[in-house]
């Protein structure tokens, strides 16, 4: 708890194996009870605790274990559970808060149900996700259990403190906790830990073979190692687990058994096509999986993950390079795609991890996706009504589009979903579109200040409004012109400023009437769209990096190739051209509905302007790196009219002017933008980008001019949008060494 005053007086833990061991230890650690006494009926085991300092006390018997304690928590193994219930019942104080640590929830659920007849406010059934194949209080460990979850599995009549408490207890021992229904957790587990656990059971017991000979396990390498390494976990335990969570095991087992027999029919029949199918669409979910929990992309808190830039001063840019797909229009290309009726077939697909995770949720939604390999991205459509219901939250990383665009997609659908995301998209506002949905009668819920996770009510009929939008925002309008697709009649969207309009001319593509009358946009639910081919070109806000870049840096002449010239896109080339810079639009054609131009460009002197405010809109993930042009021009150029720029993926207007400042560059913040004198040295210094990908290029791209090294903290967001950002960076000529990178 925040004020540090521990969540309990006296805790008592029933069980002194390893989970119980390593509870009552991290307990002591943290000092989060004012005590904690053991009891384990192996008088050595409880010996030993006092001995190793897990417990302050040794109960002589379970009377004196849960007398006086205001926490209970079961550490036995899952069938004892219901014994030991009977046992401590008449000791329990009223307030006295019971949980467990056991692994399967309904069977805790029924036996408590079964001794006290129902389902106490103060019980709450917990599981920490933790483990080792060691077993015993020798194994416990105060630290089992930081950067662990904790799933706690209230009833409806919870009571809230007691909750609480047991979470605070938690998360003081480092665990992260989540909540969630008995059954559901039961299901989750099933797949995620029973089987697994089942599988590695079987194939070492297959393997090691009825005649008892070991000796296949002289040739087996690491892959066997890894794979079979719960088969040492303790099989009194996962005797008891089965048995109790029977049906869900079940389900899960004869989901498995089939999908395993079409594996085996397709490799009897020679149909490589289907083994290749599974096998990159589960290659893809475990990449995607792995980044998910090592946090590498979404998660830069974390020390030992950190991503730093070492840049050192000066070079020029030269070359010919094409930098990754457009973020804006690959996003939309998987959720068209998925929508669609029939195969999309995408090229130039950008695999960074914003728009990885929209390929992910509509995998996680039933959807057959393959690849992507090189950009390719095959999206077998489901039709408008043909999403699944996902297992569990859509995780949409640091994707504020994915979040905003998903949210209009869903709340049209027969089922419930969540969305969540990674720190700076949970800090961000998601009530600009949660309103107006509402309106058209979508159920939704916000965090507080309408930020994520977004819960939203599933079921519903939507009906069609006309929104005039208070911000110029592209993910509002899409947001809305999506759920419109569902909605009854005509849904119709009126900016205050052109945006991008990729939404629109996708839907088009596909077939979708997209009715345009200057800000205006309407769609009329009810329609289908029909699967096609995407090109996508290259995104014009990576390539702004390189544009201010070979503009600043002397002696410069960079090609860029295929790049989006979407005319609601290319504010950062009429803006950095007023500044005097040199960039040429070569061969320009419009290719699958989006104009697309090699652009070449050369050092040049630049000016100071006074930015105009109808390029903001266009411009709007530029700002960062021509803050950066501004500084190396001459004279002062002024940015009003950007107050967007503060819920981006940082607050952009600040983060930028810091950095600046670390580096010795002063400058104006305003509440809607930024006054830059430029011709100021940039020194050499540390800067924090904020866990932003966009911030983090800006600063490197200033070390072109920099007099000095400097260090950006905080990179490893650059995947998002631009995976080979360093690769072609060095490519050009920048001087940058990274630190930490995978
Ligand atoms: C985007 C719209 C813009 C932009 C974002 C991508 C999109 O956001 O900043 O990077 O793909 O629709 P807003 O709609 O919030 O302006």
């Amino acid at each position: 708890m925040a004020d540090n005053t521990p969540s309990f007086e006296r805790v008592a833990i029933i069980g002194l194996g390893l989970i119980g061991g390593s509870l009552a230890s991290a307990i002591r650690k943290h000092k989060l009870a004012g005590s904690v006494v053991g009891f384990d009926q192996r008088a050595d085991e409880l010996e030993l605790g006092v001995e190793l300092g897990v417990i302050d006390q040794a109960a002589p018997s379970l009377k004196a274990a849960v007398e006086g304690s205001d926490l209970v928590v079961l550490a036995v193994p899952v069938r004892a559970t219901r014994t030991v219930l009977e046992q401590i019942k008449p000791w329990l104080g009223r307030d006295t808060v019971l949980s467990d640590v056991g692994s399967t929830k309904t069977s805790f659920a029924s036996d408590v149900e079964a001794v006290f007849g129902e389902m106490p406010p103060n019980v709450i059934p917990g599981h920490p996700i933790a483990g080792s194949e060691k077993s015993g209080i020798r194994a416990a460990n105060p630290d089992l259990f930081a950067h662990h979850k904790v799933i706690l599995t209230p009833a409806d009549n919870a009571d809230s403190l007691s909750l609480a408490r047991l979470k605070a207890l938690w998360e003081g021992a480092g665990a992260t906790v989540l909540t969630m229904s008995v059954a559901y957790h039961d299901e989750v587990l099933a797949a995620t830990s029973h089987l697994p656990h089942l599988i590695a059971f079987s194939l070492v017991d297959t393997l090691a073979g009825e005649d008892e000979n070991l000796d296949i396990f002289r040739y087996a390498a690491g892959g066997f190692r890894d794979f079979t390494r719960i088969a040492a976990s303790d099989p009194l335990m996962w005797h008891d687990i089965f048995l109790s969570n029977r049906d869900a095991v079940l389900r899960v087992i004869d989901h498995f058994t089939h999908d395993l027999g079409e594996l085996r029919g397709a490799i009897a029949d020679g149909d490589g096509a289907t083994l290749l199918r599974v096998f990159s669409r589960a290659k893809a979910a475990r990449e995607h999986f792995t980044k998910m929990l090592s946090g590498q992309a979404y998660v830069t808190n974390n020390s030992d993950q950190q991503v730093i830039f070492h840049m050192q001063p000066g070079g020029s840019v030269r070359g010919d390079i094409r930098v990754p797909g457009d973020k804006s229009i690959s996003h939309r290309s998987i959720m068209l795609g998925a929508l669609a009726e029939g195969v999309t077939e995408v090229k130039g697909f950008l695999e960074g991890e914003d728009s990885l995770a929209t390929l992910q949720a509509f995998r996680d939604m039933g959807v057959t996706i393959e690849g992507p390999e090189n950009g390719l991205v095959r999206i077998h459509g489901v039709g408008l009504h043909g999403l699944q219901a996902p297992r569990g939250p859509l995780y949409l990383g640091n994707s504020g589009t994915g979040m905003r665009l998903f949210a209009g997609l869903l709340a049209a659908q027969p089922f419930d979903s969540e969305l969540s995301g990674d720190t700076s998209l949970s800090k961000r506002p998601m009530g600009r579109v949660a309103d107006p949905l509402r309106t058209m009668g979508a159920v939704i819920e916000t965090a507080e200040g309408g930020r994520p996770p977004l819960k939203i009510k599933g079921g519903q009929s939507l009906t069609g409004i006309h929104y005039d939008m208070p911000v110029a925002s592209a993910q509002v309008k899409s947001c809305l012109l999506l759920a419109g697709l569902y909605a009854n009649g005509s849904t119709s969207v009126t900016e205050p400023a052109p945006t991008r309009d990729h939404t629109e001319r996708m839907l088009q593509g596909f077939g979708y009437d997209v009715q345009r009358d200057g800000a205006t946009a309407k769609v009329t639910g009810g329609g289908k769209l029909e699967a096609g081919v995407i090109d996508v070109p290259a995104d014009i806000s990576s390539a702004a990096f390189f544009l201010v870049a070979a503009s600043i840096a002397p002696d410069s002449d960079l090609t860029l190739r295929h790049v989006g010239m979407n005319p609601t896109r290319v504010g950062v080339i009429n803006i950095l051209r007023q500044m005097g810079a040199n960039i040429e639009i070569l061969e320009e054609r419009v290719i699958g509905g989006e104009p697309v131009a090699d652009l070449r460009v050369r050092s040049a002197e630049l000016h100071g302007i006074e930015i105009p405010e109808d390029q903001v809109p266009l411009a709007i993930d530029e700002f960062p790196v021509l803050f950066i042009a501004a500084t190396c021009a001459k004279g002062r150029t002024v940015l009003r009219g950007a107050e967007e720029l503060r819920v981006k993926e940082s607050d952009r207007i600040q983060v930028m002017a810091d950095g600046l400042a670390a580096l010795g560059v002063e400058t104006t913040v305003t509440p809607d933008g930024i006054i830059i004198e430029g011709g100021q040295t940039i020194g050499s210094g540390t800067v924090e980008s904020h866990e932003d990908h966009r911030i983090s290029m800006s600063f490197a791209v200033a070390s072109l001019r920099a007099t000095g090294p400097i260090t950006i903290n905080d990179c490893s967001n650059v995947t998002t949008s631009f995976p080979d950002f360093v690769e072609l960076a060095k490519q050009t000529g920048f001087n940058i060494r990274t630190e930490g990178a995978s």
